[in-house]
């Protein structure tokens, strides 16, 4: 590879990387062709996003991503070969050197380089942080205008199979076929439905209904990730005074005769979804209570205020 020409754009201008303890330049942040991750998807990750507040840069929900990371991590016998506090620190000097004031961030750990074969446990666990600037992940315009979807033919797998509440890279590929699947038919995302065929969630979202004023959000039981924008907008939502239901079961029909549907994730943040299947949602754009909890949530993210200061980890 020629070096910085041949990256993809959103990596340009990075210049380092933390792998295994180090921290490397850019190019030289490689794995080996037959690491164990990669044949058999044994690997954890985060996406994490970095906010430039009015206090100053700062992590979102630091502490609540790292411990499902290591939670992700305890399901596949993944042991870390660092505490918490170590990545927690090596992430906040590479920010500092990367001179960022918001982005986005990648955890992972993974088992490497050894042998190959089912049983991961004499691969040694390899680690890396990489930081990069990123905008709205479904675009500027879906944050104001909303996204059109579609429900996947693709079902999400059961935790019985692949547990969801564990950030695993191998288990993405049900996540990349409903995305695939929904940007080849024309749509901006998809809804993937459980192995019940009631609503779990988007390929990299939670989902969330307003229906009456109030809030109905899938359980944890319905195969999703527990999400940590998921948990901050139910509480933003409910110190707004809304009654949030969040062990909601939601059948594809409702999806349709919602008043609202948003998205929400570390990536998408609040984006709210105007169409499903080609049936319009409400009026078709950006509903009130979307945009009250919206404005909300980017507004806390701008002021960092005192009320949800542990929200904050300042670089
Ligand atoms: C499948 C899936 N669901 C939901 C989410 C949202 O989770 P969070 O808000 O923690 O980013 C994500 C993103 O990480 C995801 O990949």
């Amino acid at each position: 590879m020629d070096g910085v020409s041949e990256r993809p754009e959103m990596f340009e201008g990075v210049d380092t990387v933390w792998q295994d303890g180090e921290f490397v330049d850019f190019e030289d942040a490689t794995t080996h062709v037959l690491t164990h991750g990669l044949h058999y998807g044994t690997g954890v990750f985060e996406g994490v996003r970095c906010y430039d507040t009015a206090n100053g840069p700062a992590i979102f929900r630091w502490e609540e991503h790292l411990q499902r990371l290591y939670d992700s991590a305890k399901v596949y016998d993944i042991e870390i070969p660092f505490e918490q506090a170590e990545l927690s620190e090596a992430t906040l000097e590479l920010i500092r050197r990367e001179e960022l004031q918001s982005c986005y961030i990648r955890p992972i750990a993974y088992y490497g380089y050894g042998p190959l074969g089912l049983n991961p446990s004499k691969s040694p666990v390899e680690t890396a942080i990489a930081v990069w600037p990123w905008g709205a992940y479904l675009g500027e315009e879906a944050l104001e205008e909303g996204v059109d979807v579609a429900i996947s033919s693709w079902r999400k797998h059961a935790s019985s199979q692949i547990p969801t509440n564990a950030k695993t890279t191998g288990a993405y590929v049900n996540s990349v076929l409903a995305n695939l699947e929904a940007t080849g038919n024309g749509y901006t995302e998809a809804i993937v439905l459980n192995k019940e065929g009631n609503v779990a969630e988007g390929p990299g979202e939670n989902i969330f209904l307003v229906r009456d004023g109030e809030i109905h959000t899938p359980g944890l039981a319905e195969s999703i990730l527990d999400g940590i924008t998921r948990q901050s907008v139910i509480d933003l939502a409910e110190d707004l005074g809304y009654t949030v239901h969040e062990g909601a079961t939601i059948s594809r029909g409702e999806l349709y005769t919602a008043d609202e549907l948003f998205f929400s994730g570390t990536a998408a943040e609040v984006t709210p979804i105007r169409s499903v299947d080609d049936n319009e949602i409400g009026a078709g754009t950006k509903g009130p209570v979307t945009d009250e909890i919206q404005t909300r949530f980017f507004d806390v993210l701008d002021e960092a205020p005192e009320q949800y200061d542990d929200w904050f980890t300042y670089v």
